[in-house]
């Protein structure tokens, strides 16, 4: 792989294998999936693709072990979006390009869209391919990143006021709310993959590397960022008060972090050898990323 690797159209095939596997799961008549499906639309899918190609990378070849779970990833991301987007919360009245899920379909439909997205991600799971040991072990480790111990704990944290700018609780909210998330996306495609212990729990590590990097750079779009190419409303954060990477460390200091980050991630996963070469690549899109 040189340096004349495309990540971007990579990313974007990626993106339409998990795209047509997620429209595979709501073509059910169920009238409600219309309204989960709605939300689902339009995403990056970093989570997935990096499931799906941490599964690869590992010497996995079955992608049917993979791909339901990359999925269900992909859902219980979106569930986190909505709610993220309610008046309750952010206040977002746009998201990935449109009116976001409280606005299209009012505050009821959209908490119940959240929590079936939550639960169907779970369902995904048992779709895979592989051995229910394996899966149990995703489950676990799925269930931590995103629950009291991850994503809803940062979320906690950041709907918080906060009288300081304090570094510790920044790298918290980050930490727990993206980092974690971000980190067990790479590492549930190496446990399908029946990677060793010690190469799940390191990938594990450079993930969370990877994921502080990726809410570094969501803090810092939100600053510069245009809403077109965003496909949500920048700004919000300052006017919101929010705890962000440039409101502790200035937009410089945390561009400068932004790249310490990416340089330490793809120096772990430069350790794993020439098939992970393809993180490095993510971290570098992650890092110059516009949307
Ligand atoms: C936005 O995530 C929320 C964060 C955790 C920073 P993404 O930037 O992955 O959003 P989509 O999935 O591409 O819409
Ligand atoms: C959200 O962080 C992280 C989630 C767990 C959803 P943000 O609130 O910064 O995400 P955006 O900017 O609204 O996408
Ligand atoms: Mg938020
Ligand atoms: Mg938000
Ligand atoms: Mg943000």
């Amino acid at each position: 792989m040189g340096t004349e690797f495309d990540i971007r159209n990579f990313l974007k095939e990626r993106k339409r294998l998990v795209d047509d596997a997620i429209k595979k799961y709501f073509s059910d008549a169920n009238p409600f999936f219309e309204v989960m499906y709605y939300s689902t639309e339009g995403g990056k899918r970093i989570r997935p693709i990096l499931a799906i190609t941490s599964y690869e990378a590992n010497r996995g070849t079955d992608f049917e072990h993979i791909l339901p779970i990359a999925c269900g990833l992909e859902l219980i991301h979106t569930y986190s979006l909505i709610h993220d987007d309610l008046p309750s919360m952010d206040n977002d009245d746009f998201r990935r390009g449109k009116a976001s899920a409280h606005k299209r379909f009012g505050e009821a439909r959209a908490i119940l869209s959240g929590d079936g997205l939550f639960a169907y991600a779970f369902e995904l799971f048992t779709y895979a391919k592989g051995a229910d040991e394996d899966k149990i072990a995703v489950i676990k480790a799925v269930s931590e990143a995103i629950g009291p111990k991850g994503v809803v704990y940062g979320q906690t944290l950041d709907i918080k006021e906060y009288n300081r700018p304090d570094p510790r609780i920044l790298r918290s909210i980050h930490l727990n709310k993206t980092a974690k998330f971000i980190a067990v996306s790479i590492q549930v495609g190496a446990i399908m993959a029946r990677a060793s212990s010690r190469i799940i729990n390191e990938l594990y590590k450079a993930g969370l590397l990877m994921g502080m990097l990726f809410q570094y750079t969501d803090d810092i779009l939100d600053v510069i960022g245009e809403k077109e190419c965003l496909g949500k409303t920048p700004g919000k954060d300052k006017d919101a008060g929010k705890l962000t990477a440039p409101s502790v460390y200035g937009l410089d200091g945390a561009r400068f972090r932004a790249r310490r980050y990416a340089e330490m991630a793809k120096s772990r996963f430069t350790s794993f050898g020439k098939e992970f070469e393809i993180f490095n690549h993510i971290t570098d899109f992650i890092l110059k990323r516009t949307y």
